[in-house]
């Protein structure tokens, strides 16, 4: 399929914003989290600005375990995605709703069978956020002393995803007959078992339930290490990226495309959306006010642990927030490419803990008037190398609210963006509907 001519947005939905203080702020709420209502409001607003989709992280377990941080941050009170998005289903009709689930720590007949059901409750507006689990916290919730390792959890969700897909095709599109007179609900050669078994799984399938209105819900990656690029080539239909600059954008979109065409699939396939974490405000001048504002809303202690977090396998409990990082080594069991982009930021310009947390938690090239912002954003977009952005917006309701009434009409303007064709979640995204494996 061609590659869209126009700007996409997905939303990365929190309660209360993604800015790891956004909670804080004076014009946040920090009752979002488990409203449905204040959820179904914000959707509601993304929905009617032309937002393509919104998606919800996740971590099976609390997202993180050092009290002293945790405490002081949204992240041990949060509703799990499905579940919420079949709530908003009911209460949109267009937006995308796209779920985080992992591979490490589910069984593919019951991630199949959700994924399946909220499509046709939602009309195939369904995407699913595969993920390897970046907490090794979970482990510990499922019966294992230790997290998978880092090639054997990308092995795992290989496995988990092709037999996910297989379920998915367990019926023909045409072989639910429900044909009251001839008595006969289904066809019994329009389905099939996948009758899997190996290194990982055994499942006799079929699915009970229809091939999902998109054949398949879309499948959304973020692999950033070679093992996790190799995976989103093989399997990712819209790519989370987090690159550290416009280069690194354009590289890996070079990268991206070869491994995609390498696993012999068309690169028009495939979306790429990085992270966008904008703060609109009147002036450029407000707007750096606000960053730095949410800047000193991060207690001490959520400073050392966001970095911790994010790093992986290193107590930093007796780090001085205003030495120099220490020289640790690249390799983790956690997100590899995350903890190398941290430690090159922290050596390239030689910052501080407490520096390196801050500009960690908030960028300041996305930070300003609304015409700053979509400058950038043009920017960005004239490279070639992305689709469109997933926008995480630092506290809520303000930032989206400000994004969707005044970025967005100034990118329309610009005839960078419109909003997405009605349809399936792959129809406004200009996927293509997957084949069916299978007898007929
Ligand atoms: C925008 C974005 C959102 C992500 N959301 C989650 C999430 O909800 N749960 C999770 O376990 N990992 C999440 N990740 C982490 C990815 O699954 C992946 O582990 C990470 O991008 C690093 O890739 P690697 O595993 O190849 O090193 C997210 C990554 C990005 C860029």
């Amino acid at each position: 399929m061609p590659r869209p001519d126009h700007l996409q947005f997905g939303a990365l939905v929190h309660g209360s914003g993604g800015h790891i203080a956004g909670w804080r702020h004076p014009r946040a709420n920090p009752d979002g989290e488990l409203d449905i209502d204040f959820h179904v409001r914000l959707a509601r607003t993304l929905e009617d600005a032309g937002f393509a989709a919104l998606f919800v992280a996740d971590v099976v377990a609390i997202w993180g375990h050092q009290l002293d941080s945790l405490h002081r941050t949204t992240r041990a009170d949060y509703l799990e995605p499905i579940t919420l998005l079949a709530a908003l289903s009911q209460r949109t009709s267009r937006i995308g709703l796209v779920a985080t689930a992992t591979t490490s720590y589910n069984e593919p007949y019951h991630l199949a069978r959700k994924f399946a059901s909220l499509d046709h409750i939602s009309g195939g507006r369904t995407g699913w956020n595969v993920v390897t689990s970046v907490v090794p916290l979970e482990a510990q919730n499922f019966g294992r002393a230790e997290h998978f390792s880092h090639e054997e959890r990308y092995e795992r969700a290989a496995e988990f995803v092709d037999v996910v897909k297989g379920l998915w095709d367990s019926y023909a599109e045409d072989a639910l007959l429900r044909d009251k007179a001839a008595g006969r609900y289904f066809r019994r050669d329009g389905r099939r078992a996948i009758d899997h078994h190996g290194k990982h799984f055994d499942v006799a399938g079929p699915l009970n339930l229809a091939r999902p209105p998109q054949g398949h819900p879309v499948l959304f990656q973020a692999g950033a290490s070679a093992t996790g690029r190799a995976f989103a080539a093989r399997y990712g239909e819209v790519i989370f990226t987090s690159p550290v600059s416009t280069e690194a954008a354009v590289t890996y979109r070079r990268q991206l495309d070869a491994a995609v065409t390498a696993a012999g699939r068309d690169p028009g396939d495939v979306r790429v959306w990085p992270l966008l974490t904008p703060i609109v405000a009147d002036t450029d001048a407000e707007a750096a006010a606000i960053l730095a504002d949410l800047g000193s809303l991060i207690h001490d202690d959520v400073l050392r642990r966001l970095v911790q977090d994010n790093f992986g396998d290193e107590d930093f409990s007796d780090l001085d927030l205003d030495e120099p990082l220490p020289d640790f080594g690249e390799d983790t069991n956690r997100s590899q490419s995350r903890r190398a982009g941290l430690l090159a930021l922290a050596r390239g310009e030689r910052l501080t803990l407490r520096q390196l947390a801050l500009r960690f938690s908030a960028r300041a090239d996305t930070a300003g008037s609304a015409a700053t912002v979509a400058d950038r954003i043009a920017e960005v977009w004239a490279t070639g190398a992305v689709d469109g952005f997933n926008v995480s917006f630092p506290y809520l309701p303000e930032q989206a609210d400000r994004f969707t009434a005044e970025v967005l009409p100034i990118l329309a303007e610009r005839g960078l963006f419109r909003p997405p064709p009605d349809g399936t979640l792959r129809q406004r995204l200009g996927l293509p509907y997957p084949t069916r494996q299978g007898p007929r």
